[in-house]
C-alpha cells in the first residue's frame, strides 16, 4: 500500500522534514537540484510529489495524494470541502497583510469611505476582510510579485503574504493592516484514511508529536 504525500518546493518542504525524519521517513533527492517530480524516501511504500503550493490542496481532494502539508492562506482560498485536516503543524509561519506604498494615505482613503484597487492572489480572504471592514474594493486578481502592482499603478494596495518584511521595504511599501497569521496544516485524503489506516495514523500520529512548541 502506497502512501503519496504532496508537498511544494521551498519552505513548506524544508519545515516538513523533521516531522517527516518523526515518522522515522528521509527524503531521498533534494527538489532544489533534482527536477524530479516523485521524490523516493527510506521507506519503499512512502513517496513524495512536489506540486505547486496551491495544487496541494486539489491533488489530496482528489486522491492524486493521500496527505499534503499546505498553508491555511491556500486552504481558506481552495476551500476545504472533502479535506481531513487533523493537524496545525505549526511550520512556514507568516501573516497575510494589507501593504500600500509609503506615500499613500490607506487610513484617509479608508474613513473617506473611497473605492479602493487591491491586487492580490487572496482574493476570498481579501474580499471577505474588506466586507467586514465595510471598504469598498476592485479587486484585481494576480498570480504572483504581487509588490509590482502599487508601484506601477496598478492598484492602491496589495493583499499578500509577510514574513520578514523584507520584500515589502525593498520595494518601498509598508504593511498597514495585519489580516490573519498563517501555519501550516496536514491535509488527508477523507477515502485513504479510511482506505489506509494505519499507514496514514502512524504518520499523523509521528507528526503530532513533532510539532514545534507555540513561540510568543
Ligand atoms: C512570499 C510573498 C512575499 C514574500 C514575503 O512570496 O508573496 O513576496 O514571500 O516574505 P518576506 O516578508 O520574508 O520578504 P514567496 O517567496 O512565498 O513566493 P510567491 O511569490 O510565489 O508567493
Amino acid at each position: 500500500m502506497t502512501i503519496t504525500l504532496a508537498l511544494s518546493k521551498g519552505r513548506i518542504f524544508e519545515e516538513t522534514l523533521p516531522l517527516l525524519a518523526a515518522a522515522g521517513i528521509e527524503v531521498l533527492e533534494d527538489p532544489e537540484k533534482s527536477r524530479k517530480l516523485i521524490l523516493p524516501t527510506n521507506q519503499p511504500d512512502v513517496r513524495v510529489v512536489l506540486v505547486r503550493a496551491s495544487d496541494v490542496p486539489t491533488y489530496v481532494e482528489y486522491g492524486g495524494a493521500d496527505l499534503g502539508v499546505t498553508g491555511k492562506d491556500t486552504l481558506i482560498e481552495h476551500g476545504s470541502q472533502g479535506l481531513y485536516q487533523p493537524l496545525d503543524l505549526r511550520i512556514a509561519k507568516c501573516r497575510v497583510s494589507v501593504a500600500v506604498r509609503q506615500d499613500f494615505d490607506y487610513e484617509r482613503a479608508v474613513k473617506q469611505g473611497s473605492r479602493l484597487k487591491v491586487a492580490t492572489k487572496y482574493t476570498s480572504i481579501a474580499r471577505e476582510f474588506f466586507a467586514t471592514k465595510g471598504v469598498h474594493v476592485d479587486m484585481v486578481k494576480l498570480y504572483g510579485s504581487m509588490e509590482l502592482a502599487p508601484l506601477t499603478g496598478l492598484a492602491d494596495a496589495i493583499v499578500d503574504l509577510v514574513s520578514t518584511g523584507n520584500t515589502l521595504k525593498a520595494n518601498h511599501l509598508v504593511e498597514v493592516e495585519r489580516i490573519m497569521d498563517i501555519s501550516s496544516f496536514l491535509v488527508v485524503n477523507q477515502a485513504a484514511l479510511k482506505l489506509k489506516r494505519e499507514p496514514l495514523r502512524r504518520i499523523i500520529n509521528a507528526f503530532a508529536s513533532a510539532i514545534p512548541a507555540e513561540q510568543n
